[in-house]
């Protein structure tokens, strides 16, 4: 699928206060700032149109703008985040996809965070895990299914979200923590050295995959495949839990 646009959200001042396990100290705000940029420069780099919003300082963890809403075809599914502190930040971004998508929502008890979504051609892979319920995957699984989607339920273990540890380079190949290769035995998943394991998030658009700066095995991996790969600085994000994916939402 041809990607064409990006929606963003700059961290806020109070960025280090959002949620994180990470355990690597505090992010510095300027520096996660210029990572930021360098971010929204990679997404042009890769062809995408960037609509760049400010975050919203009442949820610190708002530039994690794609755990907020699933994207399908023809429907925004908005998410109802596993972590009670960031259900707000849902609201702005129903509101902007309402333009132009069908707006539905995962109800209660159901919990979801974009984070465990990973469509990979026709099939969602949707992550169970401490942010996504049993409810709220299978409330996912069916919507997309009426779109003829396929879906499967994948525990997640040792990570925060599915595409934490596990990263579709293609249809065919996967990069991923031994976890998700263990999970997944009919895909064919490069586990790097897990002192590189923060890569096995990476991003993917178009003929590009955009690789977090650092982790030279999967870079060299995915070169080895003849993919375009762009080298984004992310330090401060992953201090507070966060990977190449969640900084966007494409389409
Ligand atoms: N800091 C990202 C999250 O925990 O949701």
């Amino acid at each position: 699928m041809q990607l064409t646009h990006a929606l963003v959200r700059r961290p806020t001042s109070n960025f280090a206060a959002g949620l994180t396990t990470a355990n690597l100290g505090s992010p510095d705000y300027t520096l996660a700032l210029a990572q930021h940029q360098a971010y929204c420069t990679a997404l042009r780099q890769a062809g995408l149109q960037v609509i760049e919003w400010e975050g919203d300082a009442q949820y610190p963890d708002s530039c994690f703008v794609e755990d907020t809403v699933v994207l399908t075809p023809h429907m925004a599914i908005i998410t109802r985040p596993g972590a009670a502190s960031r259900r707000g930040e849902t609201l702005a971004i129903a509101n902007y996809f309402a333009a132009f998508r069908q707006i539905v929502h995962i109800e209660a008890p159901g919990t979801l965070d974009g984070g465990d979504v990973l469509q990979v051609g026709h099939t969602f892979f949707i992550g169970l895990s401490e942010r996504t319920n049993e409810a709220g995957a299978r409330q996912l699984a069916e919507l997309v299914q009426r779109e003829g989607f396929h879906t499967r339920l994948v525990p997640v273990h040792g990570v925060l979200h599915l595409k934490t540890g596990l990263t579709a380079i293609d249809t065919r190949h996967f990069v991923g923590t031994s976890w998700f290769a263990e999970q997944l035995p009919d895909l064919e998943v490069f586990v790097p050295p897990q002192e590189e394991w923060y890569a096995a998030n990476s991003l993917p658009i178009n003929d590009w995959l955009l690789v977090p700066s650092g982790f030279p095995s999967v870079r060299n991996f995915v070169t080895r495949l003849g993919k375009k790969t762009i080298e984004v600085p992310m330090s401060e994000f992953q201090k507070m839990d966060g990977g190449l994916t969640c900084l966007s939402l494409r389409w």
